[in-house]
């Protein structure tokens, strides 16, 4: 038996070898034809919307001219991303309404953190319950497609589980958990190797479904963005942008963690490509050399109301008041958020995020340094 089985494995790996040689001189990309994405709010497409309540307008203003579930004025970084494989922005697995899942599913919710923080507030889809419903997904994908039937042509077909590209982006929401506890910056860190196992186990999970490609973004310059800012003033210090020093530094650290978290997991996953992109790095430069990249005022948020960064953590961009028996508008929008970074004080823009989608695709932010349409091939190391 076991000389069969090892006789029928060389030819596959010589395939398999040659493919990838001949993917990596030719330059082929790689035409995913699905993206399942798990997050937070960075990639939030409408879970948290559809199942907790509106995102309320003038969220969606420049792109969807409606609230499209996204906290932002248009479109997210995984939308940027599924429109360069021409693929339709991705539906969030919790919207029963109107979704269409051919070409992928996003399982991201505003406020999701890794591990349940132990404060209300964020929200209750954590990367674990993410999980399940990615397990749940794939399973009932398969049972469902086998069937005739009216929704067979609304999900994915089965070989894409293995072709496609799963993207993660979360970790924010459980540094300003910890550090809302009134926990310090230590017991903060202390935190990370239980949010690196269960990081790890989406990876694993989705690997042994069949996924292979895999892009894992850094959590960014937390200690940049105006709803810390607002919280905790000079607590942690101020670096000479304005940024907080000790956030941004638990930020990095953390980063530290999920890369070498992302090495073992190349070597545990063998026929993986596990790309990890530096999306600090490039937040920090938008905000920090704001001018230079024709953006204005990165500590200011466009839609808010109040205070020395425009955002009043009680009344966020979107809140009503009744003034005189009439409904209006408290916290509205700046009249052009193409020149600003920070949309409601927590979240980028629609140019912040293109902008910071023209710099990821490329590589040049990534370990190894492959450029998104490329990110099934595993590189020579
Ligand atoms: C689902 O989306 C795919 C890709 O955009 C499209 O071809 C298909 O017609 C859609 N299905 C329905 C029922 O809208
Ligand atoms: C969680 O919060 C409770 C109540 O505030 C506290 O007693 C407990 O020690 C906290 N646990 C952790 C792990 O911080
Ligand atoms: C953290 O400290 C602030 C200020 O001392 C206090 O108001 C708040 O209740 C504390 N939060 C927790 C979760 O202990």
């Amino acid at each position: 038996m076991t000389g069969v089985t090892s006789l029928r494995l060389v030819p596959i790996i010589v395939v398999v070898a040659l493919v990838s040689i001949h993917a990596r001189a030719s330059g082929t990309s790689c035409h995913f034809p699905a993206i399942f994405n798990f997050g937070d709010s960075n990639s939030d497409t409408g879970g948290l919307s559809a199942a907790f309540g509106s995102v309320p307008p003038p969220n969606g203003m420049t792109y969807f001219r409606a609230p499209a579930g996204r906290y932002s004025d248009g479109r997210l970084v995984i939308d940027f991303i599924a429109e360069s494989f021409g693929l339709p922005h991705l539906s969030a697995y919790l919207d029963s309404m109107e979704s269409n899942f051919s070409h992928g599913a996003n399982f991201a919710t505003a406020g999701s953190t890794i591990v349940t923080p132990n404060i209300t507030g964020y929200s209750p889809v954590t990367l674990g319950v993410q999980l399940i419903e990615f397990l749940e997904f794939h399973e009932r994908s398969r049972a469902i497609r086998s069937r005739d039937g009216i929704f067979k042509e609304l999900l994915p077909r089965n070989n894409y589980f293995s072709r496609s590209l799963y993207t993660v982006d979360i970790g924010q929401n459980d540094l300003t958990a910890g550090l809302k506890q009134n926990w310090t910056i230590k017991q903060v860190e202390a935190s990370f190797p239980q949010l690196i196992t269960q990081f790890s186990e989406i990876i694993k999970n989705a690997y042994s479904k069949g996924g292979r490609s895999f892009w894992v973004h850094s959590t960014g310059p937390i200690g940049c963005l105006i709803y810390m800012l607002d919280r905790y003033d000079d607590k942690f210090g101020f670096d000479e942008h304005g940024c907080s020093i000790g956030i941004n530094e638990l930020s990095r650290n953390y980063n530290r963690a999920l890369r070498e978290a992302v090495e073992v997991l190349r070597k545990d996953l063998p026929e993986s490509s596990i790309i990890y992109v530096d999306v600090y790095l490039v937040k920090y430069t938008l905000i920090t050399e704001a001018q230079k990249h024709g953006f204005k005022q990165p500590f200011l948020a466009c839609c808010g109301h109040g205070g020395k960064y425009n955002y009043d953590n009680s009344r966020r961009c979107g809140t009503k008041i009744t003034n005189e028996g009439k409904e209006v508008l408290y916290a509205k929008a700046c009249r052009d958020p193409s020149v600003r970074i920070s949309w409601d004080g927590i979240h980028y823009t629609e140019a912040a995020n293109k902008w910071i989608f023209n710099k990821i695709v490329t590589g040049a932010f990534s370990d190894p340094p492959i450029p998104l349409e490329m990110a099934c091939r595993k590189m020579a190391r």
